[in-house]
């Protein structure tokens, strides 16, 4: 494994949005795999009825409830970690949420949020913990992007453009990092059953009520764990998402755009 426990003792990860859905089944993951464990997410309950039953691994588990769509929450994340005398060695930049409808009609304020949580808070939690794992030559950084940030997403216009973000920054990121014995991995799951689809509203879309499989998140997870571990700079899981982001490659930009919004249409 390119990027695991072993040698230098016991390992920390920290899971934004453990609470719920991919965050939950990463969390169980990481401390299956041995390491000691910082969930962040809003829930404190949730969090603690995790943090219960992973405790019975053996590790530490640390619970932050913080609103991480605020712009002070990473400094504080930070500071409460430094105080403690905690050091991450692997970051999972997981919490997300979507908007979904037309641009114009959806409300300002959810999406300076979704932009603030998706995209400014996983790029500023990263500004702080990765000199950190520099100095200490190992473990690295797993991001939660989308399929949707292959092709501009009509209907979810924000969204999409986040998910975008999340692969060009984490792609770059690991080319900076490369030979330093610090990795950037980014996890790119098609639809997936979670919570996600009730909080954005969209069970409606034909996406989501029965055009395409979703996936497990407990699979979802899986797959990101082990890429991040291998070392992989992107991860799809699952052979249809794979093919999807192939044949969305090599198709004329405004084509892929036009079948993107038929698919997140509301079902009739
Ligand atoms: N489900 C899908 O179809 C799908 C597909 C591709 C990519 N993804 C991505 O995968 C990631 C996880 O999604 P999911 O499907 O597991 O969603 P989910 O079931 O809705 O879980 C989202 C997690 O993020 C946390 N969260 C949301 N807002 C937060 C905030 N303001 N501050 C702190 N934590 C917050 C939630 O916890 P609290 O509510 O307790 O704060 C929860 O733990 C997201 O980045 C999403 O974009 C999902």
């Amino acid at each position: 494994m390119a990027n695991g426990t072993g040698a230098g003792g016991r390992r920390t990860a920290l899971i934004t949005g453990a609470s719920g859905g991919i965050g939950l089944e990463l969390a169980r993951l990481f401390a299956a795999g041995g390491y000691d464990l910082v969930l962040v997410a809003r829930s404190a309950d949730k969090l603690e009825e995790l943090a219960g039953e992973l405790r019975l691994q053996g590790g530490a588990v640390r619970v932050l409830a913080k609103d991480l769509a605020k712009p002070e929450s990473p400094e504080e994340v930070f500071r409460e970690l430094e105080a403690a005398g905690v050091a991450v060695d692997v970051l999972v930049n997981n919490a997300g949420f979507a908007t979904y409808g037309p641009f114009v009609e959806i409300d300002l304020g959810r999406e300076l949020e979704e932009l603030q949580l998706n995209v400014v808070t996983l790029t500023h939690l990263t500004k702080k913990l990765l000199p950190g794992m520099l100095a200490r030559r190992r473990g690295g950084v797993l991001n939660l992007a989308s399929t949707a940030g292959f092709q501009p997403g009509p209907l979810m216009a924000v969204y999409y453009a986040t998910k975008a973000y999340v692969i060009s920054f984490s792609e770059a990121l690991a080319e900076e990092l490369n030979g330093t014995g610090v990795t950037v991995s980014v996890l790119c799951p098609g639809p997936t059953a979670t919570g996600f689809q009730r909080r954005a509203g969209m069970e409606a879309s034909k996406l989501f009520s029965g055009m395409l499989q979703v996936a497990d998140a407990a699979a979802v997870a899986r797959a990101g764990y082990e890429g991040f571990h291998a070392g992989k700079r992107i991860v799809i899981p699952g052979l249809i998402n794979k093919i999807g982001v192939q044949s969305i490659r090599l198709s004329p930009r405004a084509l892929a755009t036009r079948m993107v919004k038929r698919m997140q249409e509301r079902r009739r």
